[in-house]
């Protein structure tokens, strides 16, 4: 089969490789269906994943169908249509227990597929723990309804629990990206008072304020953010900022544009270590939450699109085929046509 494979930094090609088999009877061998492309695969092609393993398979964000299980999987059988989960979790560690699944102690746990496992970008993938590592998507909901689902659908959904969101909140988003939609639609299903988006490409600005009219929308390079913040808050900043965009910036203004006592949630990876000046923050009293997707909530972020609470089709605004897919990369990772996420067909 071919499969979309990280050969050394800064190359990914095509390459011939036979199917995968199950190797351990918790595993499942899914064909995908399905498939997208995420910002992570850019950070292993750029050689900023230290622990990505050349020669692996990349794609951790995609839906298929089970072909064929093992004998100690019980929750999934085949001919199911799944998601799958960017996270490889056994569901019995201490961690797992306590919804910590990015921090599963298993040799694979966390994000293995498609970084130091084989992933999605090909037609059959072996997914460990199929268990907990794939969810059944409802007969109602569409492979493109169910995309996101394992990855950064897993990831707004995240941010917005520990974001511990109030109804009368001011709740600033930094970051209008794939990521930053997908947590703007969880954000919403909490009904804060209000919504911030803060985005520095002005087409991502337009596409909120198209899709999401309800949502205040502000181009830090048009406009002060931190003013902003303050004139369209009560209490002379956001009650929860939640960082998504990951720039040079973008890791000061949300510590900035937060009220004294708020929380704010790093989901963002950055290329370097960021400043935490403390004397400049004494008395803000701040609470800052980071972290790796805790990707447990699968099974209701599914309900959810079923029960049209959640729809992110909009954010697919290319579709190519597996074969195509150096050209879906070059298009993804230059931002080329508005693009915000591209689906391949395999
Ligand atoms: N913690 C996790 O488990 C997890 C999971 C998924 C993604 N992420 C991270 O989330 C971030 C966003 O992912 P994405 O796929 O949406 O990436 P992306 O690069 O497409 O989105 C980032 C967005 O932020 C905007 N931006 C840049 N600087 C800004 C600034 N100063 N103010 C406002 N907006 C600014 C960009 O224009 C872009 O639209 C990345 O750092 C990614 O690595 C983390
Ligand atoms: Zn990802
Ligand atoms: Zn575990």
């Amino acid at each position: 089969m071919l499969a979309y494979t990280y050969i050394k930094k800064g190359e990914f090609k095509l390459t011939e490789k036979p199917e995968p088999v199950i190797k351990d009877p918790k595993d499942a061998i899914v064909r995908v269906t399905l498939a997208s492309i995420c910002t992570s695969d850019l950070h292993i092609k750029h050689g900023s994943v230290p622990r990505a393993v050349p020669g692996i398979t990349v794609g951790h964000e995609m839906v298929g169908v089970v072909e064929s299980v093992g004998s100690e999987v019980k929750k999934v059988k085949p001919g199911d249509r799944v998601a799958v989960n960017v996270e490889t979790f056994c569901g019995e560690c201490f961690f797992c227990r306590h919804g910590f699944v990015n921090n599963c102690t298993d040799e694979n746990g966390g994000w293995a597929l498609g970084c130091r496992i084989d992933g999605g970008q090909t037609k059959y993938v072996r997914v460990p723990y199929a268990d907990t590592g794939l969810n059944i998507i409802p007969d109602a909901v569409s492979d493109r309804q169910a995309l996101f689902t394992g990855d950064i659908l897993a990831t707004g959904y995240w941010a917005a629990k520990i974001g511990d969101i109030g109804n009368d909140d001011t709740v600033l988003i930094i970051g209008a990206g794939p990521t930053g939609i997908c947590t703007l639609l969880c954000v919403m299903l909490k009904s804060p008072k209000r919504i911030i988006v803060s985005e520095t490409d002005p087409l991502r600005c337009d596409f909120v304020r198209e899709h999401y009219p309800d949502v205040e929308v502000v181009n830090p390079l048009e406009t002060d953010v931190e003013a902003f913040v303050k004139e369209h808050s009560d209490h002379g900043g956001a009650d929860v900022v939640i960082e998504v965009a990951g720039s040079e910036k973008s890791f000061e203004s949300a510590w900035k544009c937060a009220r004294p006592n708020a929380t704010v949630v790093i989901v963002a990876l950055y290329d370097r270590p960021q400043v935490l000046p403390l004397p400049d923050m004494y008395g803000k009293n701040l609470t800052f939450k980071t972290g790796g997707v805790d990707g447990c909530d699968c099974d209701e972020i599914l309900r959810l699109i079923n029960d049209g609470k959640i729809d992110t089709t909009a954010l697919i605004t290319h579709t190519f085929s597996l074969s195509e897919i150096e050209r879906a990369y070059e298009l993804f990772e230059n931002k080329e046509d508005g693009v915000i996420k591209v689906a391949v067909e395999v």
